[in-house]
Parts: structure tokens; sequence; C-alpha cells
């Protein structure tokens, strides 16, 4: 298969240097799964002072990332121009605090790409042109504002790696986990089997696999009413 190719565009490429070198991620690429390079915006401006930013036209605090560098990056890195061109397998996503919530069905939905380019916005926002014309998605990883979409890029990376065919260990470990089934995880417990007083639950210990299954299954439950009703509405 061909490797999923991730492409970072952002004002801060130093920031990834080593993001993609540990565990599951690391060994994807090594396995030739997933390509990832991070992109310095600025090699994509024209002018003397590698200009990427711009104050805000109607005024207003801090500065906006100006399309003319988004668009020639995206342009050289996919081949198209514009959202209409971009070719189906391709995905090109803006990382804001106001697009649609990141899931973990959207990262299965962007894992299936050929290709994914990850636009990190930065200081009071992106000129609009670009999510408007430019990109496939806007995405969110949730309800608060980081100073970039940096942090967002690797939380999307990472999500999207583990789910590749072959990424992790075992072939079923992405089918049991949290949100797969709409549940959150349920417990897990290894020795001692009585730390500081603190017992692992006695059914875990008895090797009986139906009694366990059902264990696990009540667990997950429990937890979800607990920890996001909102999972079971
Ligand atoms: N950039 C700033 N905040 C963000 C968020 N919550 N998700 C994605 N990108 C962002």
């Amino acid at each position: 298969m061909k490797p999923l190719r991730v492409d970072i565009i952002t004002i801060f490429p130093d920031y990834f240097r080593e993001a993609f070198d540990y565990g599951i991620v690391r060994r994807a690429r090594a396995a030739g799964l997933v390509s990832i390079r991070a992109h310095d915006l600025r090699a994509w401006t024209s002018d003397k002072h590698r200009m990427v930013d711009d104050r805000p036209y109607g005024g207003g605090d801090g500065m906006v990332l100006k399309p003319e560098p988004i668009f020639a990056a995206v342009e050289s890195l996919t081949g198209a121009s514009r959202r209409e061109s971009i070719t189906a397998g391709k995905r090109v996503v803006l990382l804001s605090p106001q697009g649609r919530r990141f899931t973990q069905a959207l990262a299965a939905d962007l894992a299936s790409s050929e290709q994914v380019v990850l636009i990190c916005g930065r200081y009071e926002g992106v000129d609009e042109r670009v999510a408007d014309a430019l990109v496939t998605d806007e995405i969110s990883i949730g309800d608060y504002v980081l100073s970039g979409g940096e942090p967002a890029a690797l939380v999307i990376i990472d999500a999207m790696v583990r789910l590749l065919p072959g990424a992790l260990g075992s072939e079923t470990s992405a089918t049991n986990e949290s949100f797969a089934d709409g549940l959150l995880d349920y417990p897990h417990y290894t020795r001692p089997p009585d730390f500081k007083g603190m017992r692992a639950p006695e059914v875990l210990l008895t090797g009986n696999h139906a009694e366990i299954a059902r264990w696990r299954r009540d667990a997950s439950m429990d937890k979800t009413k607990r920890n996001r009703p909102d999972l079971l509405k």
C-alpha cells in the first residue's frame, strides 16, 4: 500500500522536529505506512520581508495570515489551487477553533485518504478566502482556543496514524477502544492484585471470559454515564 502522505503548513516547522519520533507514529513511519513533512509557510512568500501576515481589514487587534502564501503552498503540495480542483483522495484541512469538531469518525475518514494537508492557523486568524475557496475541511479539536493550529495538527496526525492498517500491534486493537462503539473504554488493571489496599476487581482474576466480558461491558457503560453522559443521548 502507498503510504499516507501528510504535509503540514506552518510558520513554526521546528515545532514538529521530534514530534513524530516516538511510539506508534515512529513505527508507522519506519514501516512506510505514513510520511510526514512540516513545511515553512515563509518558503511561499515572494516579498523581501517574507511576510506571512498583515493587519485586519476593518480594524481590530492582532494580525491575519495572508492568503497568497497559503494558496501557493497548497498548490505546490497538491497541484490544486482551489477546492474544486482538489482530487478525491486528497484533503486540505484548515485547523481553527471555528471548524467542525474532530472526532474518531473524522480521524478514520482522514486516515483513508492518500494525502492530508494540514494548515496551521496563527495569530488572530486566517484570511477567510482560505476557508471559503481552498480547503476541503475546517476542523477544530475542541471547544477551546489554542494559540495556533500546531498542537491540533499533532493531535490529528496521532489519531489518524494509529488507525492505518498495520500501525497497531494487533489488527483488533483499535476496534476495542474508546469511541469505537460509542462508549468509553473499560477500566484496565494489572499486577499487583492488591495495591495499598486497593484491589483489582476479582472477576478479572478468575479467567472466566464470559463473566469478564460482561463486567467490561457494564464498567464501560458506568464510566460513560459518569464522565460522558452526552455520548448516550
Ligand atoms: N487553532 C486554535 N484553536 C484551535 C482548535 N481548538 N482546534 C484547531 N485549531 C485551532
